[in-house]
């Protein structure tokens, strides 16, 4: 089949990807030249393990081209794709202006029939608006439709997540537009949900709401364990065998952050105020993460206090381990919160530290975790990067000024780590 994918961000340039290594011909559109120039030379415009090589591939096969060219992109294709960002506004609520303005330009283009495919994460009602806006701008009078296709990838994961999805969500008007959807889906051979499009749209913003709530309600107990002197992981464990519960994302720690949770979760309370119904549930949820990291700062504090003057080493910068993603990650959050405090920051990531020095140029970056914590008076994990597991925490604590270490993804045993000479301090465990 022939597909346009409008936006070459995560989202975008991994579909792209997987429909042209599915065997389809992809066109990846996107508004920034440079992107599209280096994509064609095969730089990719986002660190995702297995990405560039699938990309490089399909291209010297010639399934995948990229351009700037969408009008071009979307005559030459029978399905198109929009997945372009949908950002946050300063209230909360989901900015759709990207979306409107691929949807009036699709409408330029339209010739012939096309199935338009809402990709991006978008409140409930975006497919009505996104087909009154080429209703009404369309050049040549042919028939459309518009179809809500929720992405459920992960950063890190995005490749094995999109091959192997645990379902696939179609919102479509009728059976015979959502039949030709599941049969650019049909060789991935997994659960596949026909929905109408305000269900599907729904699917997306629940599924992340109920994630975020999971990990604030598991944030929430690991306040009362620390206090009650139970252990979380246990807790979290004796949970998870009730298969109602399950053990993912039961992990307690700083709290969500990424490009989805925190905008997806904000978004659905606007959307519950939009039809007057009462969002303190979520509001609740987005309440317990936003102290995940005060929280943490009032114990770094308590254990080195005065912060003026010390020198305090922060592993791992990416909001979640295999991403170099930064939005809305916990490490700026609390670097931010101990500079502020008159404290100088030594910092280590794998791939993070180039993306980060744009942002936080004052920090001290470092070229391993024991490079950062040399002569600091505590660290605190931030990412768990899985190189981070390993650690020799006797040669890690023995260069440090004063071994404390503050554990904010609980990756050390607390035994092990008051072995190695550690104070150590994690969440939710003694
Ligand atoms: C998420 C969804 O998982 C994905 O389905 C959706 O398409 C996009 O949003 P992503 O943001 O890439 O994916 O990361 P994810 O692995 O879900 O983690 C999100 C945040 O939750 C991270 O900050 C992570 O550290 C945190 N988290 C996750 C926890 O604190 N505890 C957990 O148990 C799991």
């Amino acid at each position: 089949m022939n597909v346009c994918v409008v936006g070459t961000g995560y989202v975008g340039l991994v579909t792209g990807a997987v429909f042209a290594d599915l065997g389809n011909t992809v066109i990846c559109v996107d508004a920034d030249k440079k992107k599209i120039e280096g994509l064609r030379r095969g730089k990719m415009p986002i660190y995702e393990p297995g990405l560039e090589e699938m990309v490089t591939r399909n291209a010297a096969e010639g399934r995948l081209h990229f351009t700037t060219d969408l009008r071009g992109g979307v005559k030459q294709s029978k399905v198109i794709f929009i997945a372009v960002g949908t950002p946050p506004k300063d209230s909360g609520e989901t900015d759709l202006s990207q979306v409107r303005a691929v949807a009036q330009e699709i409408a330029t283009a339209i010739d012939s029939y096309k199935i338009v495919v809402n990709k991006s994460t978008v409140p409930v009602g975006t497919g009505d608006l996104v087909r009154s806006i080429i209703e009404a701008n369309r050049r040549v009078n042919v028939d459309f439709d518009v179809v809500s296709n929720p992405e459920f990838l992960r950063e890190g994961s995005a490749i094995a997540d999109s091959l192997q999805p645990d379902r696939i969500v179609i919102g479509a008007p009728d059976r015979t537009v959502a039949m030709a959807l599941l049969e650019l889906y049909a060789p991935l051979e997994v659960p596949m949900l026909v929905t109408d499009v305000q269900s599907a749209e729904m699917i997306k913003y629940a599924s992340n709401a109920f994630l975020a709530t999971k990990i604030s309600f598991i944030n929430m107990v690991a306040n009362v364990c620390e206090k009650a002197g139970a252990n979380i992981a246990d807790v979290a464990k004796g949970m998870g065998y009730d298969k109602r519960i399950g053990r993912e994302f039961l992990n307690a720690g700083l709290g969500f952050g990424g490009s989805c949770f925190p905008k997806d979760t904000i978004s659905l309370v606007h959307v519950a105020r939009k039809f007057k119904e009462d969002p303190g549930l979520l509001e609740a949820v987005l309440e317990v993460n936003a102290d995940r990291v005060p929280r943490l700062l009032r114990r770094i504090e308590g254990a080195v206090r005065p912060m003026k003057g010390k020198t305090i080493a922060v592993l791992g910068l990416a909001f979640k381990p295999d991403t170099d993603d930064l939005r809305d990650a916990k490490s700026l959050e609390i670097i931010r919160a101990l500079m502020a405090k008159g404290a100088k920051i030594r910092a280590y990531d794998p791939i993070a530290m180039e993306l980060c020095k744009r942002i936080l140029p004052k920090v001290t970056y470092c070229r391993s975790a024991y490079e950062a914590t040399k002569g600091a008076d505590a660290a605190v994990l931030v990412t768990e990067w899985r190189e981070f597991r390993q650690l020799d925490l006797e040669r890690l604590g023995q260069g440090m000024k004063r071994p404390v270490l503050i554990d904010g993804r609980n990756v050390y045993d607390p035994k092990k780590a008051r072995d190695a000479g550690f104070e150590y301090l994690s969440i939710g465990r003694r």
